[in-house]
């Protein structure tokens, strides 16, 4: 799929069908995920894939039953969360290296649109998900104490064509020289 064309067509989808996901599809995706790029190339995302139910349940119960995609965490055949590993996205020996201090928000973020994007041109759907406790699913993954959860998202064969929401005004999104 061309690359516009996957950027323009990638929608966040609720409903999925059960269809298992080849390995070799799941590797793809975890590739085009590392390679994004990474503050000063620390590569701090770090993903984990659940497949059984009891994992996808403890992750379900993460989100409020009113989060729109609450059903979808265990309709998917597979719920990926990605995670960072702390202290190393904007920090210099141990010290944050610009004003803004972390980064690692940013580079998890960069890692995941790859994934989201690569999931698309799979024929597969994704739905970032981020209003879920967080420090609840690190332990339902059983993430060490330096290991962040920032989003989490189902992966299958989408079961729903959603609608497309449109986006702003080009003149509200982007300016010339300055405000
Ligand atoms: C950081 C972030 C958090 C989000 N959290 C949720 C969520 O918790 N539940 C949900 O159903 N969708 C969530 N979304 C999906 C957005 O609602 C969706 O991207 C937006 O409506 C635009 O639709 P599109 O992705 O199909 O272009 C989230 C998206 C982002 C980027």
């Amino acid at each position: 799929m061309e690359l516009y064309e996957a950027i323009r067509g990638r929608r966040s989808v609720r409903r999925y069908k059960a269809d298992p996901i080849p390995g070799e599809v799941l590797d793809r995706l975890l590739d085009a995920a590392q390679w994004a790029p990474s503050w000063a190339h620390t590569q701090c995302t770090e993903v984990v894939l659940a497949r059984t139910d009891t994992v996808k349940r403890a992750l379900q119960a993460t989100l409020p039953e009113r989060n729109p995609a609450y059903k979808a965490m265990v309709q998917a055949p597979v719920v990926a969360v990605f995670c960072g590993r702390k202290g190393r996205a904007g920090f210099k020996k141990g010290e944050p290296a610009t004003p803004r201090g972390d980064w690692l928000l940013f580079d998890v973020a960069l890692a995941m649109e790859n994934f989201m994007l690569a999931a698309h041109a799979e024929g597969l759907a994704t739905v970032c998900i981020g209003l879920f406790d967080a420090a609840r699913a690190a332990r339902a993954v059983n993430a060490p104490d330096d290991v962040d959860v920032v989003a989490l998202t189902p992966l299958g064969y989408p079961d729903q064509e959603p609608n497309v929401p449109p986006r702003k005004e080009r003149a509200a999104f982007a300016r010339w020289e300055s405000y």
